[in-house]
C-alpha cells in the first residue's frame, strides 16, 4: 500500500519506528511529518496527510502526535477523511471493518512502540465490511455536504 505518515514534535521517534516497520512489511511510505524536536503545530501535519489521502494518491494515512487526538481532529476537517484514534488493536481493526477509516491516529504519549506496530498491522490487514456500514458512511458524507 502507499501510505502517508505525519506527526508533530511529540512523536518523531515513534513515527520513525512505525515508518521503518511499514517498510519492512513491504509498504511504500511517504513521510509528511516533522523530524525535528522543536515545538510545531499538529494541525499542519494533520491537514497535509489528510489532503494527500483525500486526493486519492495514497491508500491511507497514519498520524501521530502526543495523544493522536489533535492531529486527528485536524485531519477530519478535510472532506472525505475518516480519521480514527486507536489505542488498541481491536479498535484499529474495527475502524476499518465498520467505519472504513482512511486514516488512523495514535499518541506517542499513550501507546508504546510495539503496540503502535500491532495497531497499524491490525488496521492494514482488516477489510471494510460494507453493507449496513456503507449506508452509515454515506450518512457521514451527507453531513459533510450539508455543513
Ligand atoms: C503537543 O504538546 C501536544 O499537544 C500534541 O502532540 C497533541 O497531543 C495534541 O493533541
Amino acid at each position: 500500500m502507499k501510505i502517508a505518515i505525519g506527526n508533530d514534535h511529540a512523536a518523531v521517534a515513534m513515527k520513525q519506528e512505525v515508518a521503518a516497520y511499514l517498510k519492512e512489511l513491504g509498504h511504500e511510505v511517504v513521510n509528511m511529518g516533522t523530524d525535528r524536536a522543536e515545538s510545531c503545530n499538529y494541525p499542519e501535519y494533520g491537514e497535509k496527510v489528510a489532503n494527500a489521502v483525500a486526493s486519492g494518491e495514497f491508500d491511507c494515512g497514519i498520524l501521530i502526535c502526543g495523544t493522536g487526538v489533535g492531529i486527528s481532529i485536524a485531519a477530519n476537517k478535510v472532506n472525505g477523511i475518516r480519521a480514527a484514534v486507536c489505542s488498541d488493536t481491536a479498535t484499529a481493526r474495527l475502524v476499518k471493518q465498520h467505519n472504513n477509516a482512511n486514516i488512523i491516529a495514535f499518541g506517542e504519549r499513550i501507546v508504546g512502540v510495539e503496540l503502535a506496530k500491532d495497531i497499524v498491522k491490525a488496521y492494514l490487514t482488516a477489510e471494510f465490511e460494507g453493507g449496513r456500514h456503507a449506508k452509515r458512511i454515506a450518512m457521514i458524507s451527507d453531513i459533510e455536504a450539508r455543513n
